[in-house]
């Protein structure tokens, strides 16, 4: 993605993301998640605090592989910001609206965001429609400058999205939908997708909500990923697809996020045929 947008852009700063099995090593994921959310209070001292502005981070991030944070990571991130005066940034486009079983990522997580920006679940992706949400520090800020809001799309405020996202967080606040995935139904997804874990490719498998990864490796005991250029999550993607089941490869991590009305009878539907995935994925490694 960086290469093809002529990125990164200048005036971003990265920091490792908490990311437990690729780079935890021999430490308890907590202390892991403690030292890797230090790296941010290391940067904003090299960079000098007042030119942070902000930092910004999936409550889980799913793009990145469904790296679920350890217990505390968020905690700490948290403090950091507040003591730096940096605002705490929550991007909730894949973890808001019930994903993680809670209305937001961040509050499944404990933490409380300066700024949200939300979008797929807001409208169960019926119709297109994306928003940031400021708490009131930042929006009294905006508000006692004084001036015009000069930040819009095309389709800003769009009223038949508006319409379609109240009608959908209406329907998901009726029937609970939000609190399906901390559930019986959550639990249910966990235990279900664990059993996959027994598979000689599978080096670990995460689940958050109704989030879920199947991380494949050559080696498990060692936790050594295959070569990138074997492309063996792409392989696997293939085969899901040929099972009849879509489940995203993110580099050798095949990754899920059901719908939140999905049955345990259609759970076990995504098992088996992952099963059958992964088989097949092994049959062509030779394994
Ligand atoms: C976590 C996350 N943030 C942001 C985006 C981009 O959102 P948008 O297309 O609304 O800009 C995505 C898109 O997949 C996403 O998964």
């Amino acid at each position: 993605m960086h290469s093809q947008s002529d990125l990164p852009l200048p005036g971003f700063e990265h920091i490792e993301a908490p990311y437990w099995y690729a780079h935890g090593g021999d430490l308890e994921p907590e202390a892991y998640g403690l030292q890797v959310a230090r790296r941010l209070e290391e940067r904003i001292l090299q960079l000098g605090a007042d030119n942070v502005a902000a930092f910004i981070g999936e409550p889980v991030q799913g793009a990145g592989g469904v790296l679920v944070p350890p217990a505390g990571y968020w905690q700490e991130i948290e403090r950091i910001c507040r003591h730096y005066d940096v605002l705490l940034i929550a991007d909730e486009v894949i973890c808001g609206f019930g994903r993680t079983g809670c209305w937001w990522g961040s509050e499944r997580f404990g933490f409380r965001p300066d700024i949200v920006t939300a979008a797929k679940g807001l409208s169960s992706g019926y119709l297109p429609i994306a928003a940031m949400l400021v708490g009131r520090r930042v929006g009294d800020a905006v508000i006692e400058a004084g001036e015009e809001w000069t930040h819009g799309f095309t389709y800003s405020g769009h009223p038949v999205a508006a319409a379609v996202a109240l009608e959908n967080l209406r329907i998901i606040a009726a029937e609970g939908l939000h609190e399906r995935a901390s559930g019986p139904l959550g639990d249910y997804f966990a235990r279900a997708l664990a059993t996959l874990a027994d598979h000689p490719l599978v080096g670990e498998v995460r689940t958050c909500g109704l989030l879920a990864a199947v991380e494949l490796v050559e080696d498990r005991a060692a936790r050594r990923h295959f070569a990138p250029e074997r492309r063996v999550g792409l392989a696997c993607r293939d085969h899901c697809i040929a099972e009849g089941l879509v489940m995203r490869a993110v580099r050798d991590v095949m990754v899920l996020s059901p719908p939140l009305i999905i049955s345990e009878a259609e759970i076990d539907q995504i098992v088996l045929r992952a099963a059958r995935a992964l088989d097949r994925t092994a049959a062509d490694l030779d394994l």
